[in-house]
């Protein structure tokens, strides 16, 4: 009995430490017992097998009991790829980071919010298909605005919108956040996403983009307060301190509307004809009042401005990459340069 007490002791000593608890079932502890069977005087070998059963039996409730305490601390993923049953070292490890890495949209779209947040803009999200209200009635496109044509985009059957820019966010944000403006705050707000355009592919057009839009309104907001919140993004993305151009444009949804420009960065400085120096990144303006007076802001005593930037273009600007098909291609050549 002796013998069996300290088998139970170096068993349960192993136990605490295997890492497959099942295998201690097939301990060599075990084996010496029912081989010591023969040493007992034949009167006591049933008592003595009957006590090396029990702590079989006793080795198993220990292996039963750690099975639930592993599930407890374990929630069941049931969108996991591999049966509940598979080992852990056989399941795939998702998380290795020689296979796969975040693409470089993701990456860069998460620290272009970054910037933004620490200028005090909130962030939202688009949506990928919308309404004619938010893509144009809402952003003082009337029907049959000449205007609704340069934002040749896909159509459903049922007449929603792929979305052409993220201004379709403009009208559900300031509606949101108008309340804002009572407590004396401003509405700031950027809002990264997806938009897609009917065009003819090239090395900078694609049908499906990034763009980041911002709303930024208050009391009193005017065109310096566009330059110098885009100047500052602008010099904290690219690192250095650009020059930056607006030149005067139209959108329904602006007045007075730029197109806004920066000076080349020095990775892409190429030589100093005037042409050259400068880079197109989006279009800017003060929100029309139209526009704000459509959501339920009040124009006499609110203003604000708003931009709309390509994210890929900024991206291929700051890593040098020639062609926008490659973000959209699944190439991974191209893909893991970005690790
Ligand atoms: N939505 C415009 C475009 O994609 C850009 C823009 C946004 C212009 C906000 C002005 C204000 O062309």
């Amino acid at each position: 009995m002796k013998q069996i007490e300290t088998a139970r002791a170096n068993l349960r000593r192993k136990f605490e430490k295997i890492e497959d608890k099942n295998a201690i079932l097939k301990d060599s502890e075990f084996k010496a017992l029912f081989d010591g069977i023969r040493g007992i005087e034949p009167d006591k070998r049933s008592e003595y097998g009957k006590a090396i059963n029990d702590l079989k039996t006793e080795v198993k409730s220990w292996i039963e009991e750690s099975d639930e305490q592993d599930n407890e601390k374990e929630p069941i993923d049931v969108t996991a790829p591999w049966d509940v049953n598979t080992p852990k070292e056989k399941r795939p490890n998702f998380f290795n980071t020689t296979q796969g890495s975040i693409h470089p949209i993701t990456r860069e779209i998460s620290d272009i919010v970054d910037i933004f947040q620490r200028m005090g803009f909130v962030v939202e999200e688009s949506r990928e298909i919308d309404n004619d209200y938010n893509m144009f009635t809402s952003l003082n496109f009337p029907l049959g605005h000449p205007a609704r044509d340069d934002y040749d985009t896909f159509n459903t059957d049922e007449g929603l919108i792929a979305p052409a820019h993220t201004s379709t966010m403009q009208n559900r944000l300031l509606k949101k956040y108008k309340d804002n403006l009572a407590n004396e705050e401003p509405i700031a707000v950027v809002v990264p996403d997806r938009v897609f355009r009917n065009e003819d592919l090239d090395a900078t057009h694609e049908h499906t983009f990034y763009q980041i839009e911002g709303i930024f309104v208050a009391k009193k907001v005017n065109v310096g307060n566009l330059i110098a919140t885009l100047s500052a993004f602008m010099n904290d993305y690219f690192a250095q301190n650009l020059e930056t151009k607006l030149q005067p444009f139209y959108f329904p949804f602006t007045e007075p509307s730029f197109e806004f420009a920066i000076e080349r960065p020095d990775v892409l400085k190429k030589n100093d004809s005037e042409e050259q120096k400068w880079l197109e990144l989006g279009g800017c303006g003060m929100i029309h009042p139209n526009v704000l007076f459509e959501a339920g802001v009040d124009p006499k005593t609110s203003s604000g401005f708003a931009f709309g930037f390509g994210i890929e273009r900024m991206v291929m600007m700051k890593n040098g990459i020639e062609d926008i098909r490659h973000f959209e291609s699944a190439n991974l050549k191209f893909l893991r340069q970005f690790k």
